[in-house]
């Protein structure tokens, strides 16, 4: 039988416990500490690690009496050990060492960023040899190349500046929209024009596709929105909220799958996945769902509630990290904040 992992996740603002044996999730239980930083319009790192301190135990104890099993049936802890913040990684890791030291069992510090990844298996299965990865969420956008989800991961490129979660939650602060602005630019942006306004697309001009094929870039389009936008008040118009976010959305969208596509195409990829908070993205969906099936490509994005953090897709990274009998990691391990993507395990 598969070994059961416990999976930990405290990389941000969520605190998440999950089991999994073989990739089948048994519990997945999630504290998150988002509403006490919402009033400050961001994470606030110390909150956060305050946060995780006090809903660890109960999150551990909840995910176990969920899947019905006890501290004594674990067989491998696995932790996100990076990246992420140094305070909130710490007490994840923390947690995870001592459970592996006083269960005597193996610790598996796994890459986070790779768990958005990994926990589709939980969903649609083991992956197939080859499949093209984009990590898409407030802190990473990365388009990653996977050999092997637990050993070979490289990473073909990755967001110049901002993160295309983080620009979306920058223009819906200009818009004047609540805090994360992301899924309210989203819902704004299905109610315009998306053709209304040409809003750049970087790092796609034959110039930089030569040194930036597979590289992104979203601050100059924050920029240009927040430009287009003070051109038309400084005129006394009124801004058409819906067009800007439609357009704006269109943008992100667009560079992001035709990037994407076009790596799978020169790797000879025929499967992509995505995830991270970002993927519920409607307007990304809409147009992954399009050209994959324009171009062949089979597309896995995991529900909604596996892209956000939360335990399960680190329970499922070490899940398949422990099936392969790779050796544990060191219960020195530190936290490394920004954790190479190509690193699967510590
Ligand atoms: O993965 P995640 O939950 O947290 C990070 O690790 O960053 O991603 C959250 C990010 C935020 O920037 C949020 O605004 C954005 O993803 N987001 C969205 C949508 N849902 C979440 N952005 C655009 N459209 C959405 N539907
Ligand atoms: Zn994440």
């Amino acid at each position: 039988m598969d070994p059961l992992v416990l999976g930990i996740e405290s990389t941000c603002d969520e605190t998440g416990v999950a089991l999994v044996r073989g990739t089948e999730l048994l519990a997945d239980v999630v504290a998150s500490s988002m509403d006490e930083h919402a009033r400050f319009g961001g994470i606030v790192p110390e909150v956060a690690s305050r946060a995780h301190l006090e809903a660890m135990i109960p999150t551990i104890e909840e995910a176990l009496s969920r899947a019905g099993h006890t501290l004594a049936d674990v067989d491998a802890v696995a932790v996100a050990s990076g990246p992420g913040l140094v305070g909130s990684l710490t007490v994840g890791v923390s947690a995870a060492k001592a459970l592996a030291l006083g269960l005597g069992k193996p610790l598996y510090g796994v890459n986070h960023v790779i768990g958005h990844i990994a926990v589709d298996e939980l969903v649609h299965g083991e992956f197939p040899e080859r499949i093209m990865a984009l990590v898409v969420s407030g802190g990473h956008t990365s388009l990653l190349l996977v050999e092997d989800i637990a050993t070979d991961v490289t990473e073909l490129g990755h967001t110049l500046d901002d993160a295309a979660g983080e620009a979306f939650d920058k223009v819906g602060r200009l818009l004047g929209l609540p805090y994360p602005g992301g899924p309210h630019v989203d819902r704004l942006a299905r109610e315009g024009n998306p053709t209304a306004i040409a809003f750049p697309r970087a790092l796609t001009k034959p110039k930089d596709m030569a040194k930036h094929a597979y590289d992104f870039s979203f601050s100059g389009l924050k920029t240009a929105v927040a430009r287009w936008v003070e051109a038309c008040q400084a005129r006394g118009e009124e801004v058409p909220t819906a067009d800007v976010a439609a357009s704006f959305a269109a943008a992100v969208a667009d560079v992001l799958i035709s990037k994407t596509i076009q790596a799978c195409r020169e790797n000879g990829v025929s499967t992509l996945v995505i995830g991270g908070g970002f993927s519920a993205n409607s307007q990304l969906r809409d147009a992954a769902a399009a050209r994959c099936a324009e171009a062949g490509i089979e597309l896995r994005i995991p529900p909604i509630r596996f892209c956000t953090d939360n335990g399960a897709m680190i329970a499922a990274l070490g899940s398949a990290v422990a099936r392969r009998g790779l050796a544990p990691s060191r219960l020195s391990i530190g936290v490394d904040s920004s954790m190479p993507l190509t690193t699967v395990l510590v």
